[in-house]
This record gives C-alpha cells, structure tokens and sequence, in this order.
C-alpha cells in the first residue's frame, strides 16, 4: 500500500514491537531452561522436557523442565531452609528486597511484556500497558506491607513454607500477586507456573538472582498438573494458594482436608455485567470490549454475562456488533491489534465446542464478517443473544471471547438473573444513577463490584469469590492475612481445659440427680419443633446421672432449620446498630438468668459454682464485645491508583453451620453464635453434642430477645452426623466446626462441593474463657466476607 493510499483509508499497517531481547533472553539459557531451586538452576532430575509454544504462530519458543517428586522434594527443602533466615532479617530488610524486585521488575518491564505476549498470545498493549505495570505495583505495595508486618500485624506471625499454583492467563501477574504477600509476610515459596506460560516466571527467577533475594525464599518450579498435586500433597508445605479452574481448586479442596494446610483458592467465574437502561451505551460498549475480549475473554472475572434492560436491548447488541466489526485480531507483537491468539490448541477446542452447543441448544450467535488469520490459534469475538438462563452457554465458564446476552425488565429480575450461578467473582453495574448502583451492588453475590467500569484491578484492593469461585482475598490488606497466622493458634491445646470440680454431686430430695425431666425440643424458624425421627438421647452428667433427654436431630431437621435460615431475609439487611441492640438484649436476658444458666452447667459438668458463674459472666462479656463490634467492624476505603472509591465492605457469608465445641457449653455456644450472627448470618447450630442444655435453655433467651425467626435454629443430636449433613449441604455457604481431628477433616472434604468456607479446628482446644483465644476480630473475619465496589469519579 503506497503512502497516498494509507492517508485515504486511514487503515493500520502493522507494528511490531522487537521480540530481539526476548530472544537474546531464551537464547542465554539455550532455549532449554532448568529448574530454579534454592537460587540456582538446577536440571530436572526426570531429565524430561515439554515445550512452550507462541499460540500466535505455533513456534516453540524454549523447552522447559518437567520437575517430578524429587524436584519438588528438593524445592520445598530449600524454601524450609530459608525460612528461618528470612523470618530473622525482620520486616524492613525482607521489605528492602521487595522495594528491588520491584524496580528491577520496571527497568526490564519491556522485556516481561514481550516475552509475556510470546508466550500467552495476548496483545502487546495490555502486557506493556497492564499486566507489567501491575506487577511492578503489587511488589511496591508489599514492600510497604513487608515494613509495616510487625507494626500493624502485631498478632500475626509467617505460615512457613508456601506452594503457590498459577494459571496462564495472567502469568507474571498471578506471580507476583502470589509471592509478593508470601514473602512481605516472611514466608518462603516454591511456585509452579502453568505449563503453557512458564517463561516469565523464569526470568522473574533471574531477577531474584540479580537482586541478591537469598537462595530458596523465592523457588520456581516447571511442570504439569501433576507437578502441582505434588507440590499440594507435600507434608512440609504449610499452605497452598491456587489460581485456576474450579475443578482443580476443589481436588485440591479434598487433597489438602484435614491437614492443616491453609488454602486459598481463587477459581473461574461467570460474571454478570449489568446494563440499566439510563446507562451510557457508549461507554457500556467499550466496558464490554474490555470485559469480555481483553486477554481473549480467558479472564476469570471476565464480564461473559450480558444482563441487558429490556427497553434498550436491541439498541446495544446493535451498537455491540458495530464494535466488534472494527476489532482487530492478530499477531500478539503488533502494538495496533485489539485481540491475540488463545493460549493453547485444547483452550481453542473448549470455546469452540461451547460455542457450537450454544447454537445446538437454539441461542442465536453473531461475529463479524472478517476472519481471523489462519496459522495461530485464534478465535473472533462472539456474541450469543436469545439465550436462556439456564443454558449450558449461560452456565458454564466458556474462557474465551464469547459474550452471552440476556435481558430483564425489573431490578428485582436483574439481581435475580445476575445471581442465577454457582460462582461469584465479580460484577459490573452500569447505570448513570449512583443510587440504583449502590443498591444493586450490595445485593450480587461476588467479590468485586465494579461500577460503570470493569476488569480494574490494584494491589490495594482485594479480589477474590463468593461461592464456587473460591475463597480468600489477593491484594490490600485483606489479602496478607491468606499469607499470615494468628500467634495465638500456637496456644491451642491437644485437650480442653479443665473446671474445677465440686468435691461430690448432690442428689436431689427426691433421690434423683438434679436435671430436666423432659426431652427438650428442638428450635427452628423461631419456634420449637419436635424431631423428624420422633427418638430422643439420653443425657447423663459427667458423673453418669441421667441428667434429661434431648431430641435426636436428623437429615430432614437440618434441611428444615437451613431453609428456615434462608427465609430469614430481615437479618442480613439490619444495620450495625440494630443488630447490637439485640445482642445487648440478648446479654441482658442472660445477665438476669444468671443463676440459673450457672445451675445447669454445674448439673451437666459437677464443676463448682463459682467457676459455672464466671462461664454465665464471660459469655455475657462475650456478647457485649460482639453488640459493641456489631457496628464497629466496618469496611475501609482503599487507596487505589485510579481514579476510584473502592470500597471494602464485609457481608455476611449467608447461612452458616456451626458446629460448637463439645466443652463450655454455654461459653462454647456463644463465642461461635454471636460473632456469626453479629456479622449478619443466619445460623444452623449443633450445640455441645453431651452438654446439649445451656442451648436449649437459650430458646427462651432468643424468643425474649427480638432475635428474629430463623436467624439462630439449633438442631441437637449426633454431632457427626449432623456436621456432615451441614457440609454436604448446597444452601449452605459457610461452616464452622469445633471438634475432633477426623470430624474437621471430613468437613473441609465434604464442604468442597459448593465450595463452603470452612473453619475447622483440627482437633485442637482453646480456652474459651481466655479472651485472646475465644474472641476477636478473627471471629468476625470468618463469618464475613469482603466485597471491594469500584465508583469510579471525575469526568
Ligand atoms: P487448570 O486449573 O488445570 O490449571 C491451572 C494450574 O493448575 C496450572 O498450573 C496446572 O498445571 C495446575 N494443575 C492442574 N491440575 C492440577 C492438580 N491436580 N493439582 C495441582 N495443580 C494442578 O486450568 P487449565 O486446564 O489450564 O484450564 C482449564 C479451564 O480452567 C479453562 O478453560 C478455564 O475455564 C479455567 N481456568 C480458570 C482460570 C482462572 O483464572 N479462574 C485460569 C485458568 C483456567
Ligand atoms: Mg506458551
């Protein structure tokens, strides 16, 4: 095309960004790269290789090591090692270190994003312009986090050695979200890239070795999925962070239960974008090019669900189509192209056997009239309208450029349609009216929500899911406590605590032990039921009196306390202030019972009174902490680089079971009752499995206290039988479990399903009269989860 011509039609030639460092890059390690382990290179002992290609012209770009079990064996010993160390330079040296990986990370950001684009397929221009630049944010901000561990975190201390799993659609930025929290918090890590993109973690390995980081705190290991379950099966890994599919996350769920592994998964997503029909469709249009083909749509909280009004429908999958018409697909170097390649030939094979299901199951499918080149693997921009919600296209993760439209005509219907998934990674709300979008945001259940724009990210807020799109939170400060662990769990003891003992039991006048002479019931939806099974346990004190008899809960108990928590719609909605007010009305009933709360744990436990009255006090203080936080454990507004209120709010999980220690039946009940519901969850109770009465006196405290109906249902019975059916149970979001080492393995198995957060004990005791082990903002935190809405301001 002569110059004259270009001037006429005003088209884009190409233009290449230089891939020349790049390849100096793989060429200084011979195309051929080995493991990086404890600071050096070091050759798979498999002596097996796999390549990595460029998805835009099939051309392998290097091989790369396959490590097997004695690599990772080697790579978790070296992170073990360092660990001490580096727990030692203390907080300004680790974050002195970060500070350097993140200029270094700067000076070659060219060179990251080259390689990236190479390796992955995606557009030169997000990886210069996003994905580098957020890595080098993220490792400046932890450098804070490193320096200010011991300060602000004061009651925190290092999980030890961290295996850190990462996909391949962000790759060096899903790097750098995983190991710059492990580190600043004094950890060590052995991270394994995904298969398909494992070059910029290696020369993110180089880097480590340039600034001096010391041998074996960072360790990067290449490999399959294979590699990856064995770095989660290791014994000396003390927490794994994933980023992938939903599948994986949950076999990783069931591989880690029960070992005491803290887990932090973060999974796909079907995420909701929003159109009101007083929005911007201007605007709305390039927010969906941003949402659904920024990286090829191969984005977890990709906006892949276009929830439309009714009345303007039309008039946007018009504007829509317009758009897609001028997008430009090609060669991921050019720096004029909207679109790359999709990562790999198997991604290719997924989007188009979906998409070809979507036009199976009668969904109308629109692209535009271009083609796409031919050598790589690409795929155009799609858009599906006349979908039906529960449609295969509308349900499942498609990861790809494929955009699924549907409409509405209420808010009530939007929400419902935006919540109509089993995931809950992001949304995004778009109107010009800021009320409408602070009242939508609150009611979609995902992580993020972004209004009037989307896929914004920053290393200030936290992003993660609600529901299956997993749990725990990456960025700000509430992604830091995924890499720390309270000081006080090294308290907890194999044993519970002994009270002391009267010196003999005394019988009644009647010659019968003191006791309830009466099988009590059970208490669901705000009144008291009688057992499904129609049997009864009998309960006998420490001393083997019969002390009374309490229903025997079952399956069908629990399903109906669980939809009577659901059909408590009130609670969650209350504010701050009037979820205290009951609380300290539930503390002053319980002030004025005193006595007779004390009476009952000496019948069940012979403990002396003295010590019943000081369980009946703490409990009473306990609610007060609660009624006064009710308020006060409130979100932040984080300082994001955007221009952007973002605000962290914390919602309540949903309906959650809790699962009480067998001892301090009434202290025990409390402190795991109160924080829950002081979060706003509706609970489903298992009290102390045989000290089951101090919750069953407690029907008439809730009944005097305003406690709404189906807020707090209590089923007694066999306390393994009724945590299982709670963790298998699909309505249920969250569970709480204090109990025996096998018991806690078998929730966190069972809960895996639908992706409960679960909180589990692992067999080990606290004191619960002991504040710093039986109350706290830790409380708060596990029965609540943050959601970070986006507004953004200005012109
Ligand atoms: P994947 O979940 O299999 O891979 C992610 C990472 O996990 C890779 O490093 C892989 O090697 C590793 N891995 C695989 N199996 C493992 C195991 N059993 N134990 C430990 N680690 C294991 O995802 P894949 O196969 O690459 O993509 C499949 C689908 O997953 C995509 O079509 C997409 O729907 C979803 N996906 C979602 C992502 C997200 O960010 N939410 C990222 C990547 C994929
Ligand atoms: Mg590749």
């Amino acid at each position: 095309m002569k110059i004259k011509e270009i001037y006429e039609t005003m088209s884009y030639g190409p233009a290449p960004e230089s891939a020349d460092e790049a390849i100096q890059f793989l060429e200084s390690h011979k195309r051929e790269f080995k493991l990086f382990i404890n600071g050096k290179w070091v050759k798979p002992s498999s002596n097996e290789y796999f390549e990595t290609i460029n998805p835009c012209t099939k051309e392998v770009l290097a091989k790369i090591s396959e490590a097997n079990e004695t690599d990772v064996n080697k790579a978790v010993t070296a992170a073990k090692k360092a660990l001490p160390e580096w727990v030692s330079i203390g907080p300004h040296k680790r974050a002195r270190y970060l500070y350097a990986l993140a200029r270094q990370i700067q000076k070659h950001s060219r060179l990251f994003a080259v390689l990236e684009s190479l390796d992955n397929g995606k557009p030169i221009r997000e990886t210069r312009d996003i994905d580098i630049p957020i890595v080098a944010r993220h490792f400046y901000h932890h450098a804070g986090w490193a320096q200010l561990r011991d300060t602000e975190l004061k009651d925190y201390k290092e999980v030890g050695v961290i295996g850190q799993i990462i996909p391949w659609n962000f790759p060096l930025m899903m790097l750098a979200w995983k190991i710059a929290p492990a580190i600043a918090m004094g950890n060590t890590v052995v991270l394994k890239p995904a298969e398909y993109t494992p070059l910029t973690a290696l020369l993110f390995a180089e880097i480590c070795q340039q600034i001096g980081l010391p041998n074996g705190v960072v360790n990067i290991i290449t490999g399959h999925g294979k590699t990856g379950a064995t770095l989660v099966d290791h014994k000396e890994v003390n927490k794994i962070a994933f980023t992938g599919s939903t599948e994986v996350g949950k076999i990783i769920r069931r591989a880690t239960a029960g070992t005491g592994k803290k887990l932090s998964l973060e999974l796909g997503g079907k995420s909701p974008f929003i159109v009101f029909e007083d929005a911007d469709l201007d605007s709305v249009v390039e927010g969906v090019v941003d949402a659904i083909w920024f990286n090829q749509g191969q984005v977890c909280c990709a906006g892949s669900r276009l929830l439309v009004q009714e009345s303007i429908a039309d008039k946007l999958y018009k504007k829509i189509k317009a758009r897609m018409e001028t997008l430009r697909i090609g060669n991921a170097l050019d720096k004029s192209i909207d679109m790359g390649a999709v990562v790999a030939k198997v991604q290719l094979k997924i989007i188009t056997d979906l998409v070809k299901q979507g036009v199976d199951e009668g969904s109308t499918l629109w692209q535009p009239s271009w083609t796409c080149p031919k050598v790589g693997y690409y795929y155009p921009p799609t858009l599906f309208t006349d979908v039906t919600p529960s449609s295969t296209i509308a349900q499942e993760e498609i990861f790809g450029p494929v955009l699924v439209a549907m409409s509405f005509r209420s808010h009530k219907e939007a929400v419902k349609l935006a919540n109509n998934t089993r995931y809950g990674l992001a949304c995004s709300i778009w109107t010009e009216n800021i009320n409408l979008a602070l009242d939508i945001a609150p009611q979609i259940k995902a992580g993020t929500a972004w209004i009037n724009c989307t896929n914004v990210f920053d290393a200030a807020a936290g992003f993660g899911g609600y529901r299956e799109s997993g749990f725990g939170r990456e960025g700000g400060i509430e992604g830091l406590y995924e890499y720390l662990k309270p000081k006080v769990d090294d308290l907890l003891s194999d044993k519970p605590i002994k009270v002391a003992k009267k010196t003999a039991a005394k019988p009644n006048s009647n010659g019968q032990p003191n006791g309830i002479d009466r099988t009590t019931k059970m208490y669901i939806g705000g009144k008291q039921a009688r057992p499904d099974g129609g049997y009864s346990t009998v309960i006998k004190s420490e001393n083997g009196d019969y002390l009374g008899e309490v229903s025997k809960g079952n399956r069908k108990d629990i399903r109906n306390a669980v939809e009577a928590a659901h059909l408590n719609s009130s609670w969650e909605g209350k504010t701050g202030h009037a979820k205290a007010q009951v609380l300290y009305y539930i503390a002053e009933n319980l002030a004025i019972r005193r006595e007779e709360f004390a009476d009952r744990i000496v019948q069940m436990t012979n403990q002396n009174m003295a010590s019943a009255l000081e369980e009946v006090d703490v409990s009473i203080d306990r609610i007060y902490y609660y009624a006064a936080m009710a308020d006060k454990y409130d979100g932040k507004v984080h300082h994001t680089i955007h221009r952007n209120v973002t605000l962290a709010m914390p919602e309540a999980i949903g309906v959650m079971g809790i699962i009480c220690p067998n001892e301090s039946s009434l202290l025990g009940f409390i402190s795991t009752v109160i924080p829950a519901i002081a979060m706003g969850n509706n609970v489903v109770v298992v009290p102390s499995e045989n000290m089951p009465f101090s919750a069953t006196d407690f029907y008439q405290i809730l009944e005097t206290s305003d406690v709404p109906a189906g807020t707090v249902n209590i089923v007694t019975g066999s306390k393994d039988e009724l945590s299982q059916v709670l963790a298998k149970h699909d309505d249920v979001d969250g569970i709480w479990y204090f109990g025996t080492k096998e018991g806690s393995k078998n929730i966190e198995l069972l809960s895996a399903d639908n992706m409960k957060r679960t909180w589990v004990n692992y067999g080990k005791h606290r004191n619960w009269l002991d504040k710093t082990q039986g109350e706290g903002t830790t409380f708060l935190r596990k029965a609540s989860q943050i959601k970070n809405i986006w507004i953004p301001y200005g012109e």
